[in-house]
């Protein structure tokens, strides 16, 4: 038991990084592999079909907005309320807001 629960959490920080916080075009909303990983899905979920693995890119696209995820495009690929909570829901579960957004900055600083 213990065991598969290393090897998860080291699958989801294999890449190294912490949280990935998009500012554009709203500040901010928050996507965490940590809580991607495990259960059903692994990287070939994602990658590279739907995202490209770089932080940023995918906020460039003038298409990354709620209404291509009500299409299910995206992070909409699961959260339809089937695979995933869907976008129509819980909100603040990935907006965290400016607010959000500083506390995590802040306590970065902190733990670095
Ligand atoms: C549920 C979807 C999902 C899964 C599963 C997933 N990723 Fe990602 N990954 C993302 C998203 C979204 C981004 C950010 C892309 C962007 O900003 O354009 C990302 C970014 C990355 C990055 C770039 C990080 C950076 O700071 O630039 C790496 C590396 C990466 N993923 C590796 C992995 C690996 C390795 C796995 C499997 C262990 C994995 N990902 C599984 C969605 C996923
Ligand atoms: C390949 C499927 C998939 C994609 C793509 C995906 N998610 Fe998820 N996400 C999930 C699943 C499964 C869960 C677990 C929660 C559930 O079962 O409803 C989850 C959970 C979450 C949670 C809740 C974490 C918690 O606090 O428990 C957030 C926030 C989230 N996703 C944001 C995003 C964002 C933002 C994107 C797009 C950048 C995205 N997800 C793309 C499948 C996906
Ligand atoms: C599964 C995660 C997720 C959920 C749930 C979610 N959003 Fe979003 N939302 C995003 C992502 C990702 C973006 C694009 C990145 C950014 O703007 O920082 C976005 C962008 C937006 C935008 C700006 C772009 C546009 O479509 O106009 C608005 C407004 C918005 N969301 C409103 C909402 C509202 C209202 C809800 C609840 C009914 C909601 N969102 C639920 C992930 C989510």
């Amino acid at each position: 038991m213990v065991s598969s629960v290393i090897a998860c959490i080291t699958g989801a920080q294999e890449y190294g990084g912490g949280p990935i916080v998009f500012i554009k075009p709203v500040r901010a909303v928050i996507f965490e592999h940590r809580f991607h990983l495990g259960k059903k899905l692994n990287c070939l979920s994602c990658h590279p079909d739907l995202f490209a693995k770089k932080a940023g890119e995918v906020e460039e696209k003038e298409d990354f907005t709620m209404a291509s995820f009500n299409r299910g495009k995206y992070c909409g690929k699961c959260h339809d309320g089937i695979t995933a909570f869907s976008v129509n829901t819980k909100c603040n579960w990935c907006h965290i807001g400016v607010q959000g957004h500083k506390r995590l900055e802040e306590y970065e600083l902190e733990i670095e």
